[in-house]
């Protein structure tokens, strides 16, 4: 039996596996600093903090990556003054150039969300967006937001795995995959010219996805660190069904040969589907269903 890794190892596996994605990031991610990156990043916030969240004097976001939220929301004005941190050198590095090509000014840090290098009670936000699922120590980093809160601050973490997300998302992985020769033949595209699914890329994965979430361990995890008005949401149901069919057929074909009119098809229809998600599905069902999760939650005082 294989031993799980320790802390240290996947707080290490997390910072090179990230270091090494900084340069192809955006790109994979469809990452926007435009329009359509502050529709998506407000869009987001606004579901749980309101129409018109902010503004917020000081942000602290954790794991920032390539500066997708951060960057956005000082663009829109909803944040005064951004710092961001990662635990990754090389994703802060991509977020500087970033910010320098945006004319944005940041502060940032390269750590652990458990050991935030701050003094207490220094930000009205911290947020972050699909990082809580890395954190080896849920309890002691949601400490640290407590701390480097100023009192009746604010909370947001978003795109958080949910447990049966996760497990819905394999099957249209699997059928893209099957329909994969056939959907290349239809539209007379060339194969990947190398596999992208690198065993080692697997293997590394498997060590810095540390969590899938139900709400309660969200809830739980925000209380037990003394925040109140704790509220946790779900999004995001056939949009990522489209989106993961269409991102397995694509990443099968020589990403050269795919043509404009689809990969324009498979962008509407996901806005298209995520609009649908929004106005029906996610009032009407339970959170942990979607795909997605959301906490927000106020520090008392
Ligand atoms: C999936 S990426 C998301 C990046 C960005 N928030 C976004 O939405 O594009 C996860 C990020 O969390 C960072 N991360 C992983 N473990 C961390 C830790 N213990 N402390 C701080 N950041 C961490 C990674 O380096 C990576 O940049």
């Amino acid at each position: 039996m294989v031993a799980p890794p320790t802390e240290h190892e996947i707080l290490d596996v997390n910072r090179r596996y990230h270091d090494v994605a900084a340069g192809s990031y955006d790109a994979k991610w469809g990452i926007s600093f435009g329009e359509i990156g502050h529709q998506q990043v407000l869009g987001k916030l606004t579901k749980l903090l309101g129409p018109r969240p902010g503004p917020f004097a000081e942000s602290l976001e954790i794991g920032a990556g390539t500066g997708y939220f951060s960057l956005n929301l000082l663009q829109t004005g909803v944040v005064r003054h951004a710092t961001c941190t990662d635990i990754s050198p090389g994703m802060l590095a991509t977020l500087e150039r970033n910010a320098e090509m945006l004319g944005l000014d940041v502060s940032t840090a390269a750590c652990d969300a458990a050991e935030l290098p701050f003094e207490d009670e220094s930000f009205d936000l911290v947020l972050g967006h699909a990082v809580l699922h890395h954190l080896p120590d849920l309890p002691r980093a949601f400490a640290e937001f407590a701390r480097v809160l100023r009192p009746g601050g604010t909370l947001f973490f978003a795109g958080e795995p949910s447990r049966s997300g996760d497990k819905l998302a394999a099957f249209p992985k699997g059928a893209a995959l099957r329909v994969a020769p056939l959907w290349r033949r239809a539209l007379g595209l060339a194969p990947a010219p190398h596999d992208d699914a690198d065993p080692e890329d697997h293997a590394l994965e498997a060590v810095v996805d540390v969590h899938a979430f139900v709400p309660s361990d969200l809830e739980r995890h925000a209380a037990g660190a003394g925040f109140g008005g704790v509220r946790v949401q779900g999004e995001e149901l056939l949009a990522n069904w489209f989106g993961w069919f269409n991102r397995t057929l694509e990443s099968s074909a020589d990403p050269r040969s795919i043509p404009g009119p689809w990969i324009q098809y498979a962008y509407r229809g996901y806005i298209a589907l995520q609009r649908v998600d929004r106005l029906l599905l996610e009032p009407r069902l339970p959170p942990r269903i979607f795909y997605n999760l959301m906490v927000a939650a106020r520090k008392p005082g």
